[in-house]
């Protein structure tokens, strides 16, 4: 399906329902090089996105483009390999569908994970940072979304289940804040320095609408950010998306028993 194309996610899940797909009680939407967590999926069902009627496919590497539907951490869950990005050309409404198929489908907790850049000057490639807060330097300059005042995103009680599950685990995470850019391009080094005053620890081009959708659709999400490189301007290595795969070999398992964990809790 292309990407200006329309169709409507509670169709979707209406459709899956008639494959004999039950309600679920989570979702997990996977950022980049982090489709591995769908190993972790017991009984697992899978449709590609594009035998699935009215939903569109995905154009980026590292992105598998399939739904999942099983069991992780003993409850019934949806994951999505795979999400749509404005960069790819898709509208703002359609880069949402993952979030409202997971709640048309009864998805409580949603969890939205994203490969990012790291502003923070702490962090290290391969971090796993917990989302507590989002910049959004478009919507807020230039107000496309009149709702932003009337939802806020307050995760304290995932980061404190996050935190115990990892301690559990004996896995070290970074907690921050995730700018939005939209990207297609990395953001310059002037961007980035800016980025870093405004109070941006991780840069990604995806996430945070899906968030912000998630809790406009009553849902409790939670984000996370895989730190696969550090932002423009910070070291002199040359951005490309071969070190997505490489952060998310590192740290994949980690960032699969923390879901995990976090759907089971
Ligand atoms: N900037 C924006 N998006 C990203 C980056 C980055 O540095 N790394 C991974 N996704």
């Amino acid at each position: 399906m292309s990407p200006q194309s329309q169709s409507d996610p509670s169709a979707i899940a209406a459709h899956l329902r008639r494959q004999g797909w039950g309600k679920v009680d989570a979702a997990v939407i996977l950022g980049s090089g982090l489709g591995d967590f769908t190993d972790r999926i017991h009984n697992a069902d899978t449709l590609k996105y594009d035998e699935i009627p009215g939903m569109h496919g995905t154009s980026v590497a590292g992105h598998e483009g399939a739904l999942y539907r099983g069991e992780a951490g003993g409850k019934a869950i949806l994951a999505f390999a795979g999400r749509f990005h404005r960069y790819e050309g898709y509208t703002l409404d359609q880069t949402l569908f993952p979030v409202r198929i997971a709640a048309a489908m009864g998805a409580r907790s949603i969890f939205i994970s994203n490969a990012a850049g790291g502003i923070n000057l702490r962090f290290s490639v391969g971090d796993l940072m917990l989302i507590d807060d989002l910049l959004n330097p478009g919507s807020v300059l230039f107000a496309t979304s009149s709702e932003r005042e009337f939802i806020r995103y307050k995760p304290d009680h995932w980061i404190e289940k996050a935190k115990k599950v990892a301690c559990r685990l004996g896995i070290t995470l970074q907690q921050g804040c995730y700018l939005y850019a939209q990207g297609p391009s990395y953001e310059t080094p002037a961007e980035i320095r800016a980025f870093r005053i405004m109070g941006g620890d991780s840069v990604g081009m995806s996430t945070a609408p899906e968030l912000i959708e998630a809790l406009r659709l009553g849902m409790d999400p939670f984000g996370i950010s895989l730190i696969t490189n550090k932002a423009a301007g910070i070291s002199k290595a040359k951005l490309d998306h071969s070190e997505i795969k490489e952060a998310a070999e590192m740290r994949k398992k980690d960032f699969a028993d923390l879901i995990e964990g976090l759907i089971a809790d």
